[in-house]
């Protein structure tokens, strides 16, 4: 339901929460009137329960005619959210988030250069660094315009690193934390952006108040950075992010859930499924996780027919042209993989490229295996996802230089996301654990991937915020 909050409350926000991307999509329905929808995405899993229990007003960019429409009144109040829309120009929006958020600062914190060809920075991207800068200017104004008196913002993510200190130059009554959900890189690698634009991107973020991250790794990362590039100590803080248990319960006892696990097991039949719930983005490392499939069935010749692997991979940024070739080489790989040992009765490898949230996690009940080998990642959500939706014992292969690794090492099989025949050692053995281990693991892990929920983790964000306030805790 679609309900206009009004401008009064607007002024009267004590509680905002900033992101690029929404609680909420607008769309056109066929007699041309703007409906809002629920927002896809990993941010409205973390942030949402907190911003609905304490009715934050939410600002997140709107992009297409829709979403300017659906939010030109001001606050819009639907599905427990309160989202106010940022409106950026189509244009103006593809060089912010595209070029500037995602094709540079993304690629940067990953450490997904590749060295002799990018980074570029030549007079279209700076063009782009102009816009990115716009719209970051476009959301601090907005924040300052809503928040009212001494109220708490949480600023969320790289795509708005300088919005911290422009807000907080602005507003000194306001106290402000952010929370960066990606990894940060080191000062070498950060020493790629050019001059500038470093030192505009951590002054911007560390210039609000404290910044948080998901684990100590990224926050002494940033200290770092920031200790070399702006000759002073920054304030962090470590909060790692938790899942949302009893909405993933709901959907894993969904009939949608219940009829997709009914069709992966007439195909998976009595063998084992190994399974990787990711977007096709080339952080998550789909390719290496293939290559070690390969390398296991070719040293492993008992267990071709016996494994399946299963790659919910679903699309992500496809304006991007590094996100379509990466996923035109995660289909072809997987289908090369087939052509190799595929026989009749046996596909080696499902690829579902569809974004089915509950075919997802049917595939999550299901997993003997579940492969989770990002090159780096801030948290990965879905190794504490499986092992709380999983009914079979299933093990986990994860990466050391997933955010989620401090948190589950002591039950993964940790891998070196790079090293594809340690992978495939390790899948091997995540296969073949004793089933006295597997069930040892599979406790251990679904009690250290419930012990924070979403609630905790926003509670630690404004607690953060407030201390951050010129009165401190007595805010808000
Ligand atoms: O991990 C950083 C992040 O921005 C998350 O907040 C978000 O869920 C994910 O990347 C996907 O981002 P996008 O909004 O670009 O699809």
């Amino acid at each position: 339901m679609l309900g206009m909050v009004g401008p009064t409350m607007q002024a009267r926000s004590k509680l905002l929460v900033v992101s690029n991307r929404g609680p909420i999509n607008f769309v056109r329905a066929d007699d041309g009137s703007v409906q809002a929808r629920r927002g896809a995405g990993g941010l409205i899993v973390t942030l949402g329960p907190g911003a609905q229990r304490d009715g934050a007003l939410w600002l997140a960019a709107a992009t297409t005619a829709a979403e300017r429409e659906g939010g030109s009144e001001g606050p819009v109040s639907s599905g427990g959210f309160n989202y106010l829309p940022v409106a950026i120009e189509p244009d103006d929006y593809r060089a912010y988030y595209d070029v500037v958020a995602n094709q540079t600062l993304w690629f940067c914190l990953h450490g997904l250069w590749d060295h002799p060809r990018r980074p570029r920075f030549d007079r279209h991207w700076w063009e782009a660094w102009g816009r990115y800068r716009a719209a970051n200017e476009a959301f601090a104004m907005a924040v300052c315009e809503a928040a009212g008196p001494d109220a708490a913002v949480l600023v969320q993510d790289y795509q708005l690193a300088l919005v911290p200190a422009l807000v907080k130059a602005r507003r000194p009554d306001i106290g402000l934390s952010t929370f960066l959900h990606t990894p940060w890189c080191s000062p070498q690698e950060l020493r790629t952006l050019p001059d500038e634009v470093r030192v505009e991107v951590l002054s911007g973020l560390a210039g609000g108040g404290p910044v948080g991250f998901h684990t100590s790794r990224w926050a002494e990362a940033f200290a770092a950075c920031c200790h070399e590039e702006l000759g002073h100590p920054v304030e962090t803080f470590v909060a790692p992010a938790g899942t949302d248990r009893d909405d993933l319960t709901g959907v894993a006892g969904s009939d949608a859930c219940g009829r997709a696990l009914q069709e992966l097991d007439e195909v998976v039949g009595d063998r084992q499924l190994i399974v990787r719930v990711d977007r096709i983005e080339p952080s998550k490392n789909v390719l290496r996780g293939f290559w070690a499939f390969d390398e296991l069935l070719e040293s492993r010749p008992d267990l071709r027919g016996r494994v399946v692997f299963a790659a919910m991979v679903y699309p992500s940024r496809v304006g991007l042209s590094e996100y379509q070739a990466y996923g035109q080489e995660v289909l072809s790989l997987a289908d090369r993989v087939n052509e190799k040992w595929a026989t009749p009765g046996w596909t080696p490898v499902l690829v579902d490229p569809a974004d089915d949230y509950p075919r997802s996690v049917a595939a999550l009940r299901r997993y003997d295996v579940l492969l989770v080998n990002p090159v780096r990642d801030g948290m990965n959500l879905v190794a504490k996802e499986g092992p709380l939706v999983n009914q079979r014992d299933g093990t986990l292969v994860l990466s050391h230089e997933a955010g989620a690794w401090a948190e589950l090492s002591e039950h993964a099989f940790g891998v070196n996301p790079f090293d594809v025949t340690h992978t495939a050692a390790a899948l091997e053995q995540a296969l073949e654990a004793p089933a006295d281990d597997r069930r040892r693991r599979a406790a251990g892990l679904k009690v250290a991937a419930g012990a924070i929920t979403p609630l905790d983790w926003f509670d630690r964000l404004l607690e953060q915020a407030r201390r951050a306030h010129p009165a401190g805790e007595s805010a808000g």
